[in-house]
């Protein structure tokens, strides 16, 4: 897994929580106490799910509530660190729509030993799309609060139906836009 989504996940730690909390999970996860990872490196998806794991028992928040924030939060840094992904964006099941065939292509060119996803949609009707998300690594959870995000970010109220199929590796997104918020 890709270094810039530990780097965002543990200033989100820092910031949403503290410093302390940061150090702690690092500790606790058997990462060390080195808070240095490197955006374009590569490290075990593992060594995430101990650092939610070890989140969890620090602050006693859920793991799938955990896993969905930090994905909403990392939409909003990926309007950022991306932005040219959001040219030309029109709304969020667009958006959402691009993500195999568009957004990942281009992140796969950027970083090319990133691990993605593969995501197949279908679109029932304007306001209803269908994500199937599949994986090798268990972040239905990540795909979930990525999903929410991006609404957000669209000022966009998104029904989410979510049906796990395999556990968190393969999962079924029935999404309805229900109105402008
Ligand atoms: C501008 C928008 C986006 C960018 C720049 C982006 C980029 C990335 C990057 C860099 C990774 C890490 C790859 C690795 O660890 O090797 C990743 C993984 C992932 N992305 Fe995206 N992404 C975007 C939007 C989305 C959205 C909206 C979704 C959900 C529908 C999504 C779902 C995922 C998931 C679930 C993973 C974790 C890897 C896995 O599940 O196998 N991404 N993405």
């Amino acid at each position: 897994m890709l270094g810039v989504v530990f780097t965002e996940f543990m200033e989100m730690v820092e910031t949403e929580f503290s410093f302390d909390t940061a150090d702690e999970i690092l500790e606790l996860s058997g990462i060390g106490g080195d808070r240095g990872f490197t955006a374009v490196q590569d490290y075990d998806h593992n060594d995430m799910v101990r650092l939610v794991a070890a989140l969890h028992k620090v602050t006693g928040l859920e793991i799938d509530t955990l896993i969905m924030t930090f994905g909403s939060h990392l939409f909003s840094r990926f309007r950022v660190t991306h932005a040219q992904f959001f040219d030309g964006a029109t709304g969020s099941l667009e958006f959402l729509e691009n993500i195999e065939e568009y957004i990942h292509v281009e992140v796969k060119k950027l970083y090319p030993n990133a691990e993605l996803p593969t995501f197949r949609c279908i679109r029932h009707a304007p306001d209803r799309l269908e994500m199937n998300y599949s994986s090798t690594r268990p972040f239905g959870d990540l795909a979930h609060g990525l999903i929410r995000g991006c609404g957000d970010h669209f000022g966009e109220s998104l029904n989410i139906i979510r049906n796990d199929q395999d556990g968190p590796m393969k999962v079924q997104f029935l999404i309805t836009r229900e109105a402008a918020v």
